[in-house]
């Protein structure tokens, strides 16, 4: 029994070594004050990294790095990272794991819930679409999710997928929408 536990402990001494991967690489120690140490952020307008799709994720870098998606707190943090830069840091969030954010109004959920088929031949059925350039949005912190929803219909934030998907949904049903999306598992 006791032989069993040492040689589980050295098992898993060296598999700790050999995932080096797991350890966030340097370039992420600019972003822990925001999106946490793991790529889930303290606070709901932050954004979750964590688990959302890699394309995705280093398009949105290599956006706000060039203006395309204008931000005041993003973009000095990106300003100098390298494309190989970026490809390292989408690669680390994309690995990381994500218990469900749910921090939406909870009475909403049902409302979001009959509004969602809008959303789901792209953001799939459950919040996670299949294609990795396009946004999980399972599990993302609602907050987020309604003030994203809000930039697409204001015109801040461009993507004519989803400037025609908000045309014709009025503001009051962007927080339902996001208390639904926010309590899918991702
Ligand atoms: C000072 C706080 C802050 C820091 C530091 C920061 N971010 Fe952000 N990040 C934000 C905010 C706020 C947003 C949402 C911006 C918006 O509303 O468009 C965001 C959005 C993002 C998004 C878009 C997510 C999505 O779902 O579309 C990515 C990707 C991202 N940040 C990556 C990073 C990386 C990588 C770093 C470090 C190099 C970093 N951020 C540093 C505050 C920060
Ligand atoms: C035709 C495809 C399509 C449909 C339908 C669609 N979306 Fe999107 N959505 C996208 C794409 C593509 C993006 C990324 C756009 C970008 O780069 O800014 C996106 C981005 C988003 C974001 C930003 C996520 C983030 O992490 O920043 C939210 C929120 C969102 N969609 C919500 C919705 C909701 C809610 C609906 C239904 C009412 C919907 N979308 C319908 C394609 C679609």
């Amino acid at each position: 029994m006791k032989k069993h536990l040492i040689v589980g402990a050295a098992l898993l001494a060296v598999l700790g070594a050999g995932t080096a991967q797991a350890e966030a690489p340097a370039q992420a120690q600019a972003c822990v004050a925001c999106h946490g140490a793991n790529g889930v952020s303290g606070n709901p307008e932050w954004p979750n990294l964590a688990g959302q799709h890699e394309t995705y994720l280093a398009q949105q870098i290599t956006a706000f790095r060039s203006g395309a998606r204008d931000n005041a707190l993003m973009a000095p943090f990106v300003q100098n990272l390298s494309d190989a830069d970026i490809q390292v840091l989408a690669a680390w969030y994309a690995k990381q794991e994500l218990a469900t954010a749910a921090n939406g109004d909870a009475g909403l959920v049902e409302r979001g819930e009959q509004l969602a088929g809008a959303c789901s031949a792209c953001h799939g059925f459950a919040g996670k679409p299949v294609a990795d350039e396009w946004p999980i949005l399972a599990g993302q912190h609602a907050t987020y999710l309604q003030n994203q929803l809000l930039a697409y219909k204001k015109g801040e934030r461009v993507h004519p997928l989803m400037q025609a998907a908000v045309a014709k949904l009025p503001e009051k049903e962007f927080g339902a929408l996001a208390a639904y999306f926010s309590q899918l598992q991702r």
